[in-house]
C-alpha cells in the first residue's frame, strides 16, 4: 500500500507500509519559481532532476552519510503499483528527520547575493572586499543558510542566528559539511568545464546521524555556469531554472498571484537546458535514461492554488 505523504514543490512522496523506513520520491516535472508552483510542467524534468542527483550521490559515495536514494526499475514499480509514467523519475531514499534550514552555498555573486553586495559590501552578512562584479568569484565559498518555510518565502539567516535557532554544535556541522560537498562538487564540474555558482543542500538525521537528503546539486537547487561563458564582463550564459526567473521577470510577474501561461520557448529552453547540464556532468547521452524521452508531462499529485 502506498500512502501520500507530501506533495512539495517539485516532488510528490509516498511510504510503502512494507518499509516506512523509506520513502518512495517521485520527481514530477513541475517547476517554481519564487516559491510557487507554475501552471505548465516542463517536459523531462523530473526525469532529469532525478539523474542528476544521482550522479552526485554517486560522486559523494563514501564520503558522507546520505539518504542513500536507490532508482526504481519497471520490476520494483510494478510492485507497488506504479506505472511506466513514473520510470527514471522514482527512487527510494531513507527516510529522515528533516532539519528545516535551507544550507547555501555561494561560490560566485549572484542573485540575492549580488543584491546584497550591491548595498552593503557583504555575502550572508559577512563583508566582502570591494570590486566585485556581477559572476565574480568569492575569495573562498560562503555558507549563507536560510529558514526553510512550509509556505512562502525563505528567510536568511546570520550564522549567529543559525546558532540561536538550530544550536552550535548542529549549526558547526550543517555549515562544514555544506562547504565540504560544495568543494568536492567544485573539482568534479570543473573537470567537464562547469562551474556551479551556488546550490542549496537539506540534511535530516537518519539513526541519529545527520545525512546529506533531498535533491543534490541539480539545475533547480543550484546556477550552473559554462567556464566559457564566464569572465565576459557580463553575466554567464544560464543553464539552470535561472531561465525561468529572467523570464518571468520580464513579463513583469514578481511572485504574486497566478503566474504567467509559461511561454512555448521558454519550457523548450529550460528542458534542453537540463538535458545537457546531465550530458555535460556524466559524458552520457539523457536518451538512454529510463522511462519515455518525449514531450508529455508528469504532473503529479499537487493542485496549485493562487493568492488573487
Ligand atoms: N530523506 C528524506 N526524508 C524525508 N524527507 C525528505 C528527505 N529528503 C527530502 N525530503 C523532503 O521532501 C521534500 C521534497 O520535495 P520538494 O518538491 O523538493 O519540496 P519543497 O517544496 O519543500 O522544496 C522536501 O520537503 C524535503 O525537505
Ligand atoms: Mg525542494
Amino acid at each position: 500500500m502506498l500512502e501520500l505523504k507530501n506533495t512539495g514543490k517539485v516532488r510528490d512522496s509516498y511510504v510503502v507500509s512494507s518499509d516506512p523506513s523509506r520513502l518512495v520520491v517521485v520527481a514530477t516535472d513541475r517547476i517554481s519559481a519564487y516559491d510557487v508552483v507554475m501552471t505548465e510542467g516542463v517536459p523531462r524534468k523530473g526525469r532529469v532532476l532525478t539523474a542528476v542527483s544521482l550522479f552526485w550521490f554517486d560522486a559523494l559515495k563514501g564520503k558522507l552519510a546520505t539518504q542513500t536514494p536507490v532508482l526504481f526499475d519497471k520490476v520494483d514499480l510494478d510492485a507497488i503499483g506504479l506505472h511506466d509514467e513514473f520510470l527514471g523519475r522514482t527512487t527510494s531514499v531513507r527516510r529522515a528527520e528533516m532539519v528545516p534550514i535551507e544550507c547555501v552555498v555561494r561560490g560566485y555573486l549572484a542573485g540575492s547575493a549580488w543584491k546584497e553586495y550591491l548595498r552593503y559590501q557583504s555575502v550572508g552578512d559577512i563583508a566582502m572586499r570591494s570590486g566585485l562584479m556581477l559572476g565574480s568569484k568569492l575569495d573562498r565559498p560562503v555558507f549563507t543558510p536560510t529558514t526553510k518555510e512550509a509556505e512562502g518565502h525563505d528567510l536568511p539567516l546570520s550564522l549567529s542566528q543559525l546558532r540561536a535557532r538550530v544550536g552550535t554544535s548542529l549549526a558547526c556541522e550543517l555549515e562544514e559539511i555544506s562547504l565540504f560537498v560544495y568543494g568536492e562538487a567544485m573539482r568534479v564540474a570543473a573537470d567537464k568545464g562547469l562551474v556551479i555558482a551556488d546550490t542549496k543542500f537539506e540534511f535530516g538525521y537518519i539513526d541519529g546521524k545527520l545525512a546529506l537528503c533531498d535533491e543534490v546539486l541539480t539545475p533547480d537547487s543550484s546556477r550552473y555556469w559554462r567556464v566559457e561563458s564566464m569572465g565576459l564582463g557580463r553575466e554567464p550564459v544560464q543553464l539552470d531554472k535561472q531561465i525561468l526567473r529572467d523570464w518571468l521577470s520580464e513579463t513583469g510577474w514578481n511572485g504574486a498571484g497566478r503566474p504567467p501561461t509559461l511561454d512555448a520557448k521558454v519550457i523548450e529552453k529550460l528542458s534542453l537546458s537540463y538535458v545537457a547540464i546531465y550530458e555535460t556532468l556524466s559524458g552520457l547521452s539523457f536518451t538512454d535514461w529510463p522511462g519515455n524521452y518525449d514531450l508529455r508531462c508528469y504532473l503529479g499529485e499537487r493542485t496549485n492554488k493562487y493568492e488573487s
